[in-house]
Order: C-alpha cells, then structure tokens, then sequence
C-alpha cells in the first residue's frame, strides 16, 4: 500500500470531519490536551516533560506493551487508553488537540500523518521519518495545512548548543572549512540474521509494534524495546540515531540545506541490519558561513572516531566521548555531546570566550531538569499561540532529509551517491528505491 492509500483508508476509518487550519482551534484557549503513542522508553520522558506544563492535560495514552501503558496509566488515571493509534485518533478526534509520537522509526510518519490529516499539532521524535520521502511528505501536510509541529531533539533548545549557534554565526573561528562530527554508540550489527522464532509475550501486540512495516515473526531481544533501531526495516542506525542529535546544531548554526554528494564508508550490507561502523562525508552548496568547499564528516561505532588531526586537542587531552569539531579559516570550535560549554582553539591552544557578549542566548547552566523541558514547553506554547517551534517539520524535514541520505549511502559501501535537490532523487538510479517503502495493511 502507499502513503496516499494508507492515509485514505486512516481518514476513512476515523471518519472524522477534517477542518481547514483556519477554522481549527483548541477547545478551550488556555488547555492543550495531549494524546501520547508510545509511552515507554523515550516516550515516558516524553510525556513527563509535556505534562510538566501547567496548560498541559493528558488526555490519551497508546502503547502496544501493556506493562508500558500501565505505567503510564498510573500516572495519569483520567486518560482515556489504546493499543491501536488509528482507534485513539477515531475515538479521540475531538478531545485531543496534540499529538505526541514517540514510537521506533518507522511509524513516526504513519501515525504523524494520520494526526496532521486531522488538523492535530503534532511532536514527534527524531529523526522524523524511517524514509525521504514521508519527511518531505511530513513537511507538505504540515505547511498545507499551517499547523505547529516540533521534532524531538530537545538539546536544540539547550543553552550549550544554542551559544554554539551564536558563536559560529558571530564569526569566531572564520568560514567553516569542515565539520567533523562523532559517536561510539553501536545502533548497527554486522552479525547475522536471527534465525527463527520466540513466542510474542502475551503484553505485546506485534502486528501493532509491526505497523505498517513487514510482517516477520517475534525474536526475544532483537525488536522490542530499543533494539529496533539496528534494523533497516525499523531504524536508522547510529547516524539516524545520534547523527541528529550531534548534526543538528552544525546544520542549524551553518544553514546548510541538503548535500549534494554523499559517500559512506562501511562494510557490504547484509539486508537485515546497519553497519556498526560508518564514517560517512557529506558534501554541502556553500553557504554565507562556509567556504566553497564545506564538507561534514561523520564517525560513528565501536572506537569512533578515527585519529585525525582536526581532532587533537590542547595539552593532548581526550576528545568528549560524543560530539562535533567545527574547523573554521580562523580556529576550531568544540561542541561536546552534552550538558558542556563549546571550547574555542586558536593555534593549538584554549582561548577563552566572552560570554557576555552572547548573553541573549541566555546563561550556562548545569541544571539538565530545567534545559530539557524547554523544548517541550516551547512546542506547547507554540500551539497555544505564545511561541514559535525552534525545530519545525519545515527545519526537521531537511535535517532528516540529510540524515537519511548518508543512511541510504550505506547500502553502497564507498561509493559517492549525488543528490538532486530539486527532483528529490540520485543520479545513481539505484539508490532511489531506498527514498520509500512500502507499507503494509495491518
Ligand atoms: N530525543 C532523544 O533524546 C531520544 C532518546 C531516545 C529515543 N528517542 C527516539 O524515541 C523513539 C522511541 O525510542 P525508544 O528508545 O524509546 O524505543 P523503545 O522501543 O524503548 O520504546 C518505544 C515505545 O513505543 C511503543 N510502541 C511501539 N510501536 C508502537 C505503536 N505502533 N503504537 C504505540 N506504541 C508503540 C513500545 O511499546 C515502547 O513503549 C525513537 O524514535 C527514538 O529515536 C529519542
């Protein structure tokens, strides 16, 4: 089935009325009530962080695993709760004003863009889609349709990385040259196939957890919870997973659209999971704060990343275990992955940065309670009018979009893949039926 098909049927099943965004409004001008799929995991930090806001009533709840809505339920005994999103967003259209998607990849754009089909504000976490084409999907309905969207990468509203912003763009360190970027998290595995089958848990709905992705049969430990994000049906990888977090604020800070060429260096793929290492470089147009030829560089799995000397610090100290290395005509700027404050190296030594100067950004703190729910709020003041989004589908659908092509660049081990921003395709016809997936009728 395809997205057009699917969103068809959903809008049947739902049958509710669809309202132009013009017409739409919260029921009640100063209460947004919240309707969370998938409340376990991510999702549970997720909703605690909306619900922390006093306009916030948490109005439904969704898991396929029971003991995770349970917990959930507890905490909120009034909400109303489900195991299939299609039937919360039937029977819940007129008591639910945002949607909360925290659910593994591959079905943040399905439920997403049944929500977005109903006129819903909608937060959904990174990256935003399993494939290109639901992001630019994802983006379209959200603009046709004028409604406040946010994607989950909360650091983008903490303080550290917004300094990093400003101090990019103040020229600290000159037109960036090359960003290098970096995580040991393993989110890949170059085993083999799990062969074979375990009994579904009597708590689990797998045709449900399964969604619109292929049907298979249950593996204690390789799906659910949290394992998912290995697989090509289901994830994204370490790249899809930290990439853009860590990428995030080089992309915003540089205001870099999408690459034109990609190249990712990993082993032969498997067609089940995700390489556990990649060093993945990007080729971006140039911008106002790079030179011609800005290129991105990406390392990530067990002993990221490589020795290079971009990367050496002052007094051979450690490199932070995650992070990003702006290379500037004029210096180099480091932004650790997270909760630490961006160092600035002139000539192989530390400078230090006058803070005050960049005081509308705000002041550093360590106090990670406070940062992570900022961007929470901000997407809950948006919708009741009293703030804008920093990290819009309009934003995340293009970091995403650039997120994915290195995903994609994967399946051909070292080979440079062009792409065409304007067709939404690569030149190497090969590539482009990675862009989309099919979806399956559950
Ligand atoms: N922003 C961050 O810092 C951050 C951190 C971790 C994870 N994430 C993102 O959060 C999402 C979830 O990741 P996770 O680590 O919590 O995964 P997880 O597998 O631990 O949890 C997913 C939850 O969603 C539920 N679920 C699965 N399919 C569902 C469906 N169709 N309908 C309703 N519920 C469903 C699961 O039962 C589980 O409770 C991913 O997109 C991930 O990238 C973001």
């Amino acid at each position: 089935m395809d997205k057009r098909d699917f969103l068809k049927k959903a809008a049947l099943m739902t049958s509710a009325t669809i309202l132009p965004s013009a017409t739409w409004a919260f029921s009640s001008a100063d209460k947004l009530r919240t309707a969370h799929i998938g409340v376990g995991g991510m999702g549970m930090e997720d909703l605690k962080s909306i619900s922390a806001h006093s306009a916030v009533e948490v109005t439904a709840l969704c898991d396929v695993d029971a003991n995770n809505l349970a917990a959930a339920q507890k905490m909120f005994p009034k909400a109303r709760v489900y195991t299939d999103y299609r039937v919360l967003l039937k029977e819940m259209n007129d008591a639910i004003d945002a949607v909360v998607v925290s659910t593994p990849d591959h079905t943040h754009a399905p439920a997403s863009m049944m929500a977005m089909e109903m006129n819903k504000a909608v937060y959904c976490q990174k990256p935003l889609t399993h494939h290109v084409s639901e992001a630019r999907a994802m983006n379209q309905m959200a603009k046709d349709r004028n409604l406040t969207t946010q994607m989950g990468i909360q650091v983008h509203s903490f303080y550290d990385y917004k300094l990093g912003t400003a101090l990019i763009q103040s020229g600290i360190i000159g037109k960036v040259k090359t960003v290098r970027a970096w995580s040991p998290k393993n989110w890949g595995t170059d085993g083999p196939q799990p062969m074979g089958s375990d009994p579904v848990p009597s708590t689990l709905d797998w045709n449900l957890w399964l969604g619109t992705s292929a049907d298979r049969p249950f593996k204690e430990g390789v799906y659910h919870p949290g394992n998912w994000r290995k697989l090509l049906d289901h994830g994204c990888g370490t790249l899809g997973d930290m990439g853009v977090h860590i990428f995030d604020t080089p992309y915003n800070a540089l205001a870099l659209d999408v690459p034109f060429t990609i190249k990712n260096k990993c082993r032969k793929p498997t067609g089940f999971g995700f390489p556990e290492n990649n060093i993945v470089t990007y080729r971006f147009p140039e911008t106002e704060y790079t030179t011609k030829k800005f290129k991105w560089v990406w390392y990530d799995g067990p002993g990221a990343p490589k020795n290079h000397k971009d990367l050496r610090l002052p007094n051979k100290e450690e490199l932070p275990d995650q992070g990003a290395m702006f290379i500037g005509e004029k210096g180099s700027l480091l932004l650790p992955h997270f909760m630490q404050l961006p160092k600035l190296i002139v000539k192989g030594k530390y400078v230090d940065i006058d803070l005050s100067k960049f005081s509308d950004v705000g002041s550093p703190t360590k106090d990670y309670g406070k940062e992570s729910n900022k961007h929470y709020h901000q997407f809950v003041d948006a919708c009741l009018g009293k703030d804008e989004c920093s990290a819009p589908f309009s934003y995340a659908a293009r970091l995403t979009e650039t997120i994915l092509l290195g995903v994609i660049a994967g399946r051909f081990p070292n080979k440079t893949l062009h792409w065409n921003n304007e067709t939404s395709k690569f030149d190497e016809e090969e590539a482009n039926q990675f862009l989309e997936g099919d979806y399956r009728d559950f």
